[in-house]
């Protein structure tokens, strides 16, 4: 774990426009270059039922989907990450053409930037030059709160929506990272209220960043009328630990709320489970492979979302990154084959059995049920 932050030695630029630049920057570095998960992955406590005999063969196992009335030829996500730097778009550009060959879902970074500063705007349009099956903007929570009232609110949605073209919005729910940045944006008051207003005449999907979300959380944005969850719970990118990686000297308060709430927030495995309320869902948050993949469809979700792991193979360059989504559909096609299912389809919600620390985790919910999961 590196001890300072990143000050101007670093190369970080500075003033309003550089920062943006410098912010984004910062978080692909860190993430590129740290260790930023959470210490365990809580995955590993999903264990899929083998089944000696398959019901098809490998090649007809059938991985098409639809999601939020869109045709996705695989259930798989390229979750939100980046957008307002010149790196920014090179990764929006890899990702788009990605979403494209393969057939996937995917979602820029938040449009903050472009939406205040239109000289950002390219950086997130770039996925306009590719058919991409679908595709999300994203907005933050605090942002919609910030906004100084309703109307003010959709017009960033829907300004979030024309820029790239995009099918539905991220809502990023990413307070965890707002408290331990430095003055970071932590207003809350009437979210609710907001998501309400703006689920009545936008396509919102409610996403966490990394520290899950609770039952009671879906149940609230589910009746708010959002069209989608995407769980992005703890076991992979810890957006705490990042901003601790940020801290500058002589702002040792990102830092040590950092080390502190590193592991914070609902497992992935179980926050899909608490998040099963009726509408689609998206499994996300240390999803490394097409075999986590296949645990969260097998856990209920409709798909499942990878971040960190395919920047990591995209800082390589785009054939790196075509070649690691390959393994990923091929891993979540094995694992669907080893189940015994033919489809993507037939994997949601079953063939999970929950063992170790989740299953204890789990196990203080007594008043849930959990069809589908050995529990
Ligand atoms: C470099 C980076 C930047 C991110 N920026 C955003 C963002 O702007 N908006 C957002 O909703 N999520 C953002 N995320 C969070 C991811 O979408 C995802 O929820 C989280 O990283 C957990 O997934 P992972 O463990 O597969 O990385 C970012 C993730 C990374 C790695």
């Amino acid at each position: 774990m590196r001890s300072a932050g990143w000050g101007p030695a670093s190369g970080r630029k500075e003033g309003y426009e550089l920062s943006i630049e410098g912010r984004k920057d910062d978080h692909i570095d860190i993430c590129l270059t740290e260790k930023v998960s959470a210490e365990r992955n809580w995955w590993d406590d999903v264990m899929l039922t083998h089944e000696a005999i398959p019901s098809c063969d490998l090649d007809d196992v059938d991985l098409r989907t639809s999601f939020l009335g869109r045709s996705l030829e695989a259930p798989i996500i390229i979750s939100a990450m980046t957008g307002g730097s010149k790196r920014a778009l090179e990764y929006n550009r890899m990702m788009a053409k990605a979403a494209q060959e393969f057939g996937l879902g995917m979602g820029v970074g938040s449009q903050r930037a472009g939406i205040e500063r239109p000289q950002y705007r390219a950086t997130y349009e770039v996925v306009r030059d590719y058919d991409v099956p679908l595709l999300m903007g994203n907005i933050g929570a605090p942002q919609i709160v910030r906004a100084k009232d309703m109307e003010d609110a959709a017009l960033m949605i829907s300004s979030s929506i024309d820029m790239i073209g995009a099918h539905a919005v991220c809502l990023h729910l990413n307070y965890l990272q707002e408290v331990v940045q430095q003055e970071g944006e932590t207003r809350a008051e009437d979210l609710i209220v907001r998501v309400k207003g703006l689920s009545s005449r936008f396509p919102i999907v409610a996403k966490e960043t990394g520290a899950g979300l609770s039952r009671s959380s879906a149940v609230a944005l589910r009746d708010a009328g959002i069209a989608a969850l995407d769980v992005g719970g703890m076991s992979g990118t810890s957006f705490s630990a990042v901003e601790s990686f940020r801290s500058k000297p002589g702002k040792e308060r990102p830092m040590r709320l950092g080390r502190a709430f590193w592991n914070w927030g609902i497992p992935s495995p179980a926050s899909v489970i608490f998040s099963k309320v009726g509408i689609p869902l998206i499994a996300s948050g240390g999803i490394r492979n097409g075999l986590d993949a296949a645990r969260g469809i097998a856990l209920g979700a409709d798909c499942s979302g990878m971040a960190r792991n395919l920047l990591i193979a995209a800082s390589k360059g785009y054939e790196d990154l075509a070649q690691e989504i390959g393994m990923v559909i091929d891993e979540l096609k094995a694992s669907i084959f080893l189940c015994g299912k033919d489809s993507a389809r037939a994997l949601k919600g079953s063939c999970a059995i929950v063992v170790g620390p989740t299953r204890e985790y789990l196990g203080y919910e007594g008043h849930i049920d959990y069809p589908g999961t050995g529990i």
